[in-house]
């Protein structure tokens, strides 16, 4: 099959499109033929400095198509079905061998490529906002990164459980206006302001009731100072590719809160596996939209990953085999 595979970390340009060995099925899994990729932060971090676990690596956590094969021990899919998926690598190739609990069955009619960004990117902002989190309806809500593909979903979802005002941070006012219609109240540009005190100015002096940080680094720092009395931060990725460095005291005087969120450590869970394939049935009624940036080749995907980094996708960049 063809792949875009890497031999070393590095930047884009470790990427190359290559054939390899077709995946085998496992009895517990299936085997799908990838229609549609949704590149995740997560993977250009790995590509750039995380484990190569094969070799050649083929990176990527999310990709949706059509069951080929289906492993002796799986009862619940069957061959022809559409999915979405995810593993821990594998997405960035024409075949992908998933465990079936890594399925979710996409409904008839819904756009492919949107249902690929919706396993990690959507369930990851839901469980920021809402498991660790605890967001409530009326409460004033902060995304950092918003036009960030677990940003974009965060907004929408804040805003459909109620959120008194959603703000979200950008590194420029057109990103931050294109996020407006999603349901952002106000944006702040980071480059020009400084986020706690402009969530202080535009909240009335009140704070953010829960931040989801998906930057890390400084940034988490100001995610804490901009949070309300009994605020929650969600720390829950390093886009920002600094060490995590936080005055810890800072949490003390106001009965703050910071949670790490992984998604990965409770995919399988029941829990998790139906608030996925809640997120995707909502999204194919319509609930919720998923915003797709650009579509690549996936024979093109060092310059997919290339645009990512240049800053300038807002939602999710698709590869198509
Ligand atoms: N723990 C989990 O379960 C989990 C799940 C999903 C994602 N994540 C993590 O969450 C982070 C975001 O994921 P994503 O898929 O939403 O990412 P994404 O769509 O690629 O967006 C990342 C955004 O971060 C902002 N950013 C700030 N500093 C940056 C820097 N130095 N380099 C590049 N971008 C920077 C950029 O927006 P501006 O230019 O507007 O600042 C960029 O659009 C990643 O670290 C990912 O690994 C974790």
């Amino acid at each position: 099959m063809k792949a875009a595979v890497y031999y070393e970390n590095g930047g884009p340009e470790v990427l190359r499109y290559e054939d390899v060995p077709d995946p085998a099925c496992h009895p517990k899994g299936v085997i799908i033929r990838v229609e549609a990729i949704a590149i995740e932060g997560g993977d250009t971090l790995n590509r750039f400095g995380g484990p190569l676990v094969t070799k050649p690596h083929i990176v990527g956590y999310q990709a949706a198509g059509e069951i080929i094969e289906v492993g002796a021990e799986v009862t619940h899919l069957k061959v022809g079905q559409k999915v979405a998926t995810v593993n821990n690598f594998g997405s960035h190739a024409a075949l992908r061998s998933v465990p079936a609990r890594n399925c979710w069955p996409v409904p008839e009619g819904y756009d492919i490529a949107k249902a690929s960004a919706i396993p990690v990117t959507f369930g990851t902002a839901h469980d920021c906002l809402f498991e660790y989190g605890r967001m409530k309806a009326g409460e004033i809500v902060l995304v950092q990164a918003g036009a960030s593909g677990v940003g974009v979903a965060a907004i929408q979802l804040a805003r459909r459980a109620g959120a008194k005002m959603i703000l979200a941070t950008a590194s420029s006012d057109e990103r931050l206006e294109r996020l407006k219609p999603l349901g952002m109240t106000a944006g702040i540009n980071y480059r020009v302001n400084e986020v706690p005190r402009e969530v202080r100015r535009l909240t009335d002096n009140h704070g953010a009731d829960v931040v989801v940080d998906s930057v890390g680094g400084s940034t988490l720092q100001g995610s804490i100072n901009s949070l309300a009395y009994r605020g929650r931060v969600s720390m829950v990725g390093a886009a920002g590719r600094e060490p995590m460095v936080v005055d810890v005291g800072s949490m003390m005087g106001g009965n703050r809160g910071l949670s790490g969120v992984f998604l990965g450590a409770e995919i399988m869970t029941d829990r998790v596996h139906d608030m996925i394939q809640g997120l995707i049935d909502d999204a194919a009624r319509g609930e919720l939209e998923v915003v797709i940036d650009r579509t690549f080749p996936l024979s093109e995907a060092a310059a997919a990953h290339a645009y990512i980094e240049s800053r300038a996708a807002v939602g999710r960049v698709v590869l198509v085999p």
